[in-house]
Order: structure tokens, then C-alpha cells, then sequence
């Protein structure tokens, strides 16, 4: 099934607080990088990839930070308390930048600012950023080269997009995998590893890192599943209960997915060239 911007802006618009719900109270909503096979800590996961992407990006106090589908805001917060550094956030749900400010202003986090808007479309300038960020929110994009496009203008030159996805590793993807996977999050089609990379190369970027951690996803599947049957067997809203035990289910038919090579996620550090046209 294909699904316009609409359709993923309504989807996160409307399962918002849902997800906070079980998920993750303060808006941490991404894949974690585990530090063993048996680590069950999302939190912990979750910040290590933000240290990951951190780190491979260089950023530090003199950074000025896009995060693309920056969600409820968190690797913004984090990164301002560890580097320093100056961040806009722009995503698709008003539900989500809503969430990101209220955050704000309850931290008091400066130098920080959100914005509601698409990948495709982007409210700014030419050239305003050293640094792009995007944690799993790229690939619900439908037209991923045009956002390609808008990331490479708003860089300047010699600025570094460093980035998680999640993958489609495979063209044929079973019925099971695509409604567990994909329909599930309104999220019409992806890139292989390789794939992305062409991509990528093709909008004029130079790749420097381009890395496959699907166990850390399976691992993250497995970890969430548990959460969402826990917080299930305690909520007296039988609406959110149903919710998050399908959202239970669906974590298993993820695991099988990955298996199968039906779904993947990657790391991805690439580079506005110096001499870049625009
Ligand atoms: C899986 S969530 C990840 C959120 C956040 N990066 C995090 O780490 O918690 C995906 C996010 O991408 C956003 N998104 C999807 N399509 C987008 C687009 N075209 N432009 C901007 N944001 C988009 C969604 O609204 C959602 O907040």
C-alpha cells in the first residue's frame, strides 16, 4: 500500500499519547543500541544511539543541529545537555511538536526551537545548519529523494547528515511483515543498505559510514513487546489495553520480519561536499 504525508502525519498525530503511554513518558521513541544480547535497558539503548550518531557526527558546542522528524524532541534536549550545541527540530505531527515544547519549556532548555513541517518542504534557508540529524524517520517519507534534496540544501558545505534508519532489505515483502511492519506505521517502502547509499551518492553526498545493526532492532522489538504486555496487564483503559497488546503482537511478527530480511535498520554518516553547488 502507498500512504501520502497525510497519512503518516494523522497516524502519529493520533497514537501520540499512546505511545507515551508505554513506550516512554518523556518521548524517547527510537531504536536502541543494546550493550549485550541479554541487555533489557531501553533507556539506556536508547541514549547510546543518540551517543552514536553524536559522535560520528562531531558535534559539539559550536554545532547548529536540523533534527529531521525529530519526534517529541529528546535527542535535541540531549545533545544541548552534553554538547552544547544549538538545535531546530522539525517534524510532521503537531501532536509531537506540541509535546517537544511543552518539554521545553518544563526543562527550560535553551537554545532549542521546534517546527511543524515535512522533509520535503523545509522552512529554511540555504546553508543553516553544519549538522543534520534524523533518528527512524526518514524512511515513512514517500518521496525520499526530494527530503535528500531539502537536507542537502539546508547543510552548508563540508556539514555532515548522520543519521538511523530503518531498512527494507529486500524487494518481496510477505503479507505478515507488511502489515506488522509497514502498514502498521503508514510506511510505504524503503532502501537496502545499498540502496541507500546510491541514494544518498546520487543527491550529491559523500558517504562516510554505512552500517547494518539489525540485531539491535530485533533486540529493541523484544525488549518494547515485553513493556507493552506489562503496562497492558495494569491500565483500566480497555482501549489502550487492546492497543498495546496488538502493539505486543505485532513486536513478534517484527522479530520474524527481520529474520526474513524483510526489515532493517542502519547507521548512515554522510558529507555536504566543500564544493557543493548549492
Ligand atoms: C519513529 S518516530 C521517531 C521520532 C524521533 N526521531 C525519536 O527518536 O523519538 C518518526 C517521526 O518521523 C516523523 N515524520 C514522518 N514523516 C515526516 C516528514 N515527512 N517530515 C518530518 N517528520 C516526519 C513522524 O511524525 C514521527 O515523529
Amino acid at each position: 500500500m502507498t500512504f501520502t504525508e497525510q497519512d503518516v502525519a494523522d497516524f502519529f498525530d493520533q497514537t501520540t499519547q499512546t505511545y507515551l503511554s508505554f513506550w516512554d513518558s518523556e518521548g524517547v521513541l527510537h531504536t536502541g543500541y543494546f550493550a549485550s544480547p541479554d541487555d533489557e535497558d531501553y533507556r539506556a539503548a536508547a541514549a547510546r544511539t543518540s551517543d552514536l550518531l553524536a559522535a560520528e557526527a562531531g558535534i559539539e558546542a559550536s554545532s547548529r543541529v536540523l533534527d529531521v522528524g525529530c519526534g517529541c524532541g529528546n535527542f535535541l534536549f540531549e545533545l544541548a545537555v552534553k554538547t552544547g550545541a544549538e538545535g531546530t527540530g522539525l517534524d510532521l505531527s503537531s501532536e509531537r511538536i506540541s509535546f517537544a515544547r511543552q518539554r521545553q519549556r518544563e526543562i527550560g532548555a535553551q537554545k532549542i526551537d521546534f517546527r511543524h513541517g515535512s522533509a520535503t518542504n523545509m522552512p529554511f534557508e540555504p546553508s543553516t545548519f553544519t549538522h543534520v540529524v534524523s533518528q527512524d524517520a526518514l524512511f515513512l517519507v514517500p518521496d525520499k529523494p526530494r527530503s535528500h534534496e531539502e537536507i542537502f540544501r539546508v547543510l552548508r558545505p563540508g556539514g555532515l547528515f548522520a543519521f538511523s534508519d530503518f531498512l527494507q532489505p529486500r524487494k518481496e515483502i510477505g503479507q505478515r511483515a507488511r502489515q506488522h511492519v509497514y502498514d502498521r506505521v503508514r510506511w510505504s517502502s524503503g532502501y537496502s543498505l545499498i540502496e541507500y547509499q546510491q541514494a544518498l551518492a546520487g543527491a550529491g553526498f559523500e558517504i562516510l559510514l554505512a552500517r547494518s545493526l539489525r540485531d539491535h532492532i530485533s533486540q529493541t522489538y523484544r525488549v518494547l513487546g515485553q513493556m507493552a504486555r506489562d503496562r497492558a496487564s495494569t491500565t483500566d483503559d480497555a482501549a489502550a489495553r487492546d492497543w498495546m497488546l496488538a502493539f505486543a503482537a505485532s513486536c513478534g511478527e517484527i522479530e520474524i520480519a527481520i529474520s526474513e530480511g524483510e526489515f532493517g535498520w542502519g547507521i548512515f554518516v554522510v558529507r555536504k561536499p566543500e564544493r557543493a553547488d548549492s
